[in-house]
């Protein structure tokens, strides 16, 4: 059977990654979470204490990154580990900042679309499906209320034994898709030929279950 492309894009916090690594590994296509890249431009940034919002500064920095994803889900920054460093609130607060910028865009996006050469790939994002893989043969925009986001991602935090708020989780749930939902440049929206999909009431189970039919549909 073909090896197809899927978009997934969604608010943040929809489930979007759980969902794209469980389908990933039933098809054997390999699994590419965009955001992180974002987080890693933020992070990188921190660690030089250079402001997020100076997106001359942030957009300097671009050349002297080098990202690279492994399939265990390992992500590496300059040959550094930060798989769970650039998942701290702050980052996530500072990658919507710069996925703002132009630059950061453009460097991301080609990196993105090499990694997605071929197909038998999934990747999840905000604008996977409108801008990344205009051509994917699925696209899925995954979305839940926001209760059933934060409560989800209050859960999984207690779960790896984090310190956890909800309504702090919900807040800032809320204002990161704000800021997606309104900037500029490739804005976070339901591409015209992606499916939504409301998870709020649905099992993992379940919505794993509705992708791979939807997938089996096209390959
Ligand atoms: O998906 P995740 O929550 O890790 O993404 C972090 C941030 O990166 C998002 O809030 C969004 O601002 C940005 N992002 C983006 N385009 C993507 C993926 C993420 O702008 N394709």
């Amino acid at each position: 059977s073909k090896r197809i492309s899927i978009a997934i894009d969604g608010p943040a916090a929809a489930g979007k990654s759980t969902i794209a690594k469980m389908v990933a590994k039933n098809l054997n296509y390999t699994y590419i979470d965009t955001g992180a890249m974002y987080r890693c431009v933020a992070y990188y940034a921190w660690l030089n204490h250079v402001d997020v919002q100076d997106e001359q500064a942030v957009s300097k920095l671009l050349k002297d990154i080098d990202i690279d994803m492994f399939p265990d889900g390992t992500i590496q920054l300059n040959h550094e580990d930060v798989t769970s460093a650039i998942r701290e609130n702050e980052v996530s607060m500072g990658a919507s900042v710069v996925s703002q910028y132009q630059a950061v865009r453009t460097f991301l996006v080609e990196k993105q679309r090499e990694m997605a050469q071929g197909g038998g790939v999934i990747l999840d994002g905000r604008d996977i499906g409108t801008v990344v893989l205009k051509d994917a043969e699925l696209k899925i925009y995954q979305v839940a209320s926001i209760e059933c986001r934060a409560l989800r991602r209050h859960k999984e935090n207690l779960q790896r034994g984090i310190e956890s708020d909800l309504e702090a989780i919900q807040k800032e749930i809320a204002m990161r898709d704000e800021q997606d939902m309104t900037r500029l440049i490739s804005p976070l929206k339901k591409a015209d030929d992606a499916i939504e999909i409301d998870t709020s009431d649905m099992s993992l189970e379940e919505v794993v279950a509705k992708v791979m039919q939807l997938v089996e549909q096209r390959i």
